[in-house]
């Protein structure tokens, strides 16, 4: 595996999965939706730039030619992530690549959240063009929380006491190079999920400790969270998380840590590392 396209390479994800492969010696060429994007990506690693608008698919023939493997993940809560997935996965069976590895999420099929079934749906649409195709469904991850743990304020709108088993960030990224540069991966299915069970009581717990300054778990209404943070995304993507959020407090979002250690071939890093790495 030499070169490796990354969708959404100047996201969250997308750099750290950028990362991982580019620390392993692989070359990536970013997909970005703008060029003013490129910054970020190139300083993730990335060796090149393909500028690609998903909605349109404007961009992608070009973006998989001369790639050996495409990293697909999807812009958050994104109405149309199932077509945005198959304009992707199309483009990649046209080019025959190596390896196609689709970032989904744990437990895709729970119903009462439109995105992960979109996420669902967006599997399938990937298995019939690339049925040799790898899937990673990872859990929430800690470095959602980690600014606002160093801030001192974990404020979320559901339970304080339902359970996560969150991930490491540079973990999924790392199990994601694993899975494009090492065989033995194809056509298989992970759940990527931390090696701790926690609550938001118990991570503002831990992170009091590991921080050495009091940081406070707080159950926010959720029309504080309508008010703030949700007030600038469009209408669907606010129902998205509203969803979510409905959720987390019935059961939080729990998953199996198994697969992930071995696919790192050591513990998977806990809430406390996260704090402090
Ligand atoms: N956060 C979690 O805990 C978690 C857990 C499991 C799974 N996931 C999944 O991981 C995926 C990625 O999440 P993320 O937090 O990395 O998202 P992100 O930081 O928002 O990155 C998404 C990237 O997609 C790009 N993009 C958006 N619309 C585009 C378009 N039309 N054409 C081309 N590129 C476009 C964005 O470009 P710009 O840079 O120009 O905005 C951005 O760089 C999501 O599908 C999410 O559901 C997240």
């Amino acid at each position: 595996m030499t070169t490796v396209l990354v969708i959404g390479a100047a996201g969250k994800t997308g750099r750290a999965v950028t990362r991982a492969l580019t620390s392993r010696g692989v070359s990536v060429r970013a997909a970005v939706r703008s060029p003013e994007r490129s910054e970020r990506a190139y300083a993730a690693g990335a060796r090149s730039i393909s500028v690609v608008d998903l909605e349109t698919g404007q961009g992608l023939v070009e973006a998989v030619t001369d790639v050996d493997g495409v990293y697909h993940l999807a812009p958050n809560v994104h109405p149309d992530e199932v077509a945005i997935a198959e304009r992707v996965a199309r483009a990649a069976a046209r080019a025959d690549l190596a390896r196609f590895v689709f970032h989904s999420v744990l437990h895709p099929h729970d119903a009462s959240m439109p995105h992960h079934l979109r996420k669902a749906e967006a599997e399938e649409v990937v298995r019939t063009y690339l049925p040799g195709a790898t899937v990673l469904r990872p859990a929430a991850y800690h470095q959602n929380l980690v600014g606002a743990a160093v801030a001192g304020r974990l404020a979320v709108p559901y339970s304080l006491d339902a359970p996560f088993t969150n991930v490491d960030l540079d973990d999924v990224a790392e199990a994601a190079a694993t899975v494009l540069t090492r065989p033995g991966h194809a056509g298989l299915t992970y759940d990527v999920a931390g090696p701790e069970v926690l609550s938001v009581r118990e991570q503002a717990h831990v992170a009091t400790e590991v921080l050495g300054h009091p940081v406070e778990a707080v159950r926010m209404e959720l029309s504080e969270w309508v008010a703030g943070a949700g007030a600038s995304l469009t209408p669907q993507a606010r129902d998205d998380l509203l969803a979510m959020f409905g959720a987390y407090d019935r059961s939080g979002l729990v998953g199996d840590p198994t697969t992930l250690r071995r696919l790192l071939g050591r513990e998977p890093g806990t809430w406390a590392q996260a704090l402090v790495g």
